[in-house]
């Protein structure tokens, strides 16, 4: 939520920052600002909407300086204006700031501020942050001074300690919430100042210039070498180096880490949307998650970064997932199917709602969370309270050094390179595939046995190709999506495994369609959603071939007796009774294991297609954005 970038180079800041606001757009698109430092003065061009209005409105200005920050909004205080937008200028013009994140504790600071003659432009809590540095900097008294060492990169470049930077400092000592700040300096103009706390935010270190952005795709253009910051660490900038300390001035010496994907990975290609390039690029990304992650005699999953030996957990009987929206789903599956092979027990919850709870947990419990961006707040609080009662966390995540990754103490990468598109798509079925893995590894650690383990292995092995065939269903799906794309109500159902999967399909399509959806096991749906169907409520169908085949059937029956239109997912080989499903999608015939997987494809692609037959701006759906760092 929100994207923040930062330039301080001899390039011309506001052109790099502008191409790191597309990249970043993803995150809020609500306006967009940047200020440039130029002749002694902070020129700043903001602008309610898309990055592009934005663009429009940086021709009227010249802005030729080489020091400058950027900001994409998703809107938390005040409305969607020019006047809310970032960057926000302190009262006396001396800073420029933005902000990711929420000050919990703006009102107070706002009324002193008032108190002490400074004034506001914006609803916004980020002036008040603004106002709070250009305060502390005007009681600031001289200019310190630390001795300079180091090479001239990371702790070293002969950067003084300044007013500039102590004022920031002695502001984030009284805020509370969460932030990821950058600040620029009138009186310093080849230099910037940034922050986090809970908010996402690294440092590029490139060829004599220096980006902060708020993940890695707004940098990755001009360098690969970056350094994650952590919670309570400033980065001072200058054109010839950088420092890193605390908020308690203590040094931190940078561990420069290389991104391993590349600008490529973050591009469109030839694809209308991200969203579509994602669904079809899942059989590559389902390959790359799995990776050298099989036993060498093809019975078993290996996950070195789970940190924990064969016998440890051996002493794990219960298990506890934690996650927000879709891969809260990828959790339900994942219990399902360590319930299912190994045998345990498990718990999954909303890391909103477990992370006030106080839900009794059992001593031998261990505690997964589950997160693409690794950014999500909730899921990090959860994570975070788990770890205060004592809990070992791993955590399933896919970007590399999020704050997730790094604090969790251990956890399995998806590797499935930057998902980009608002809706989850890649970054799910491989959720789901190393659910598939970790219920096998458990499961052969106990009761599994060696034949099974070896059939396990091989059904998820050809996981990419299942989806593979199942993407070949695209045109057909395409063609319900034009007949169905005009209705406003939709109900998704299926049993077991596939429940998460109803659940996800009403969830990809409320979002990218505004379509109202709701996802039933599908034999709940006659204690209640039973009364919504008509003609004008389509139900989609998970009815793959097993034990429950027959069941489903009748629900679907129960439906096209109230005259309710039926969307059937089958998989190869299953028979519906003739005239019963409007429409029938068929997918591969598959192991248990994987069937969610390959199940993931049509509903991607429906509500995929709806949406663009419906003319919704697929990858920056209304009102959303890709990772939630507010509460
Ligand atoms: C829906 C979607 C969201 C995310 C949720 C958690 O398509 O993408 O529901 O799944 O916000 O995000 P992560 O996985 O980054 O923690």
């Amino acid at each position: 939520m929100c994207g923040i970038v930062g330039y301080v180079g001899k390039q011309k800041a506001s052109a790099i920052i502008l191409e790191g606001l597309k990249r970043l757009e993803y995150r809020g698109y609500d306006s967009a600002g940047v200020c440039v430092l130029q002749g002694g003065k902070l020129d700043v061009a903001k602008k309610a909407g898309r990055v592009e209005n934005l663009v429009k409105e940086v021709t009227k200005h010249h802005l030729t300086g080489t020091t400058g920050i950027g900001h994409t909004r998703w809107a938390t205080h005040g409305g969607v204006t020019d006047a809310n937008a970032h960057p926000h200028v302190s009262s006396d013009g001396k800073f420029a700031l933005i902000h990711n994140g929420v000050i919990e504790n703006y009102s107070q600071i706002k009324g002193f501020l008032l108190s002490k003659g400074y004034t506001f432009q914006s609803e916004t809590d980020t002036e008040v942050l603004c106002n709070l540095i250009a305060y502390h900097y005007a009681k600031e008294p001289v200019e310190g001074s630390r001795s300079p060492h180091g090479n001239g990169q990371g702790n070293g470049g002969a950067i003084a300690t300044s007013r500039f930077l102590e004022s920031v400092r002695k502001t984030l000592r009284h805020v509370e919430g969460t932030y990821g700040i950058a600040v620029l300096c009138v009186d310093y103009p080849a230099e910037l100042v940034a922050a986090r706390k809970a908010s996402p935010l690294l440092l590029g270190v490139g060829d004599g210039e220096y980006i902060i952005a708020s993940d890695a795709s707004a940098l990755i253009s001009r360098t690969q070498n970056v350094v994650y910051l952590k919670d309570g660490e400033l980065v001072h900038l200058t054109k010839t180096g950088f420092t890193i300390t605390t908020l308690d001035q203590e040094d931190v010496s940078p561990v420069v880490d290389k991104i391993t994907w590349s600008i490529k990975d973050a591009e469109i290609g030839t694809y209308a949307h991200f969203m579509e390039k994602e669904i079809f690029e899942q059989p590559l990304a389902l390959e790359n998650s799995m990776r050298g992650r099989f036993s060498e005699d093809g019975s078993t999953a290996n996950f070195g970064g789970l940190n924990l030996t064969a016998s440890e957990l051996r002493q794990i009987d219960r298990f506890m997932f934690c996650a927000c929206g879709t891969a809260w789903h990828a959790c339900l599956v994942t219990e399902h199917l360590i319930e299912r092979f190994a045998r345990l027990p498990v718990e999954v919850d909303y890391a909103s709602e477990f992370r006030y709870r106080n839900s009794p947990l059992d001593r031998n419990t261990l505690f997964f969370v589950m997160s693409q961006s690794g950014e999500t707040i909730d899921t990090l609080a959860a994570l975070r309270e788990a770890q205060r009662k004592g809990y070992r966390v791993l955590a399933i995540n896919n970007v590399v050094g999020s704050t997730i990754a790094r604090e969790a103490n251990g956890g399995i990468y998806q590797h499935v390179g930057p998902e980009i598109g608002v809706a989850s798509t890649k970054a799910f079925t491989s959720q789901l595939l190393l659910g598939a893995m970790l219920a096998l590894y458990i499961a052969r650690l106990r009761d599994m046995s060696f034949s099974d383990g070896v059939i396990y292995v091989k059904a998820l092995k050809g996981a990419p190709d299942l989806v593979r065939d199942a993407l070949k269903q695209a045109p057909h799906i395409q063609a319900i999506a034009k007949r169905f794309a005009h209705h406003t109500d939709f109900l998704f159902l299926g049993r077991l495994s596939l429940f998460p999967l109803a659940l996800e399909g009403a969830l990809k399509l409320k979002e990218i369609s505004y379509i109202h959806a709701e996802g039933y096991p599908a034999a709940e749906m006659k204690h209640g959603p039973i009364a919504l169907i008509s003609e004008k409520c389509p139900s989609v169908f998970f009815a793959p071939k097993g034990e429950i085949f027959n069941k489903v059937v009748s629900s679907m029956q129960e439906i096209k007796a109230r005259k309710g239109p039926v969307i059937a997912i089958i998989t190869e080989g299953c028979e519906l009774p003739p005239g019963l499903a409007d429409e029938v999608i068929t997918i591969p015939d598959c192991h248990e294991a994987v069937l969610p997987i390959v199940a993931a494809v049509p509903v991607q692609l429906l509500s995929y297609y709806i949406a663009v037959e419906r003319g919704c701006d697929v990858d920056k759906p209304r009102n959303l954005a890709k990772s939630v760092t507010v509460e």
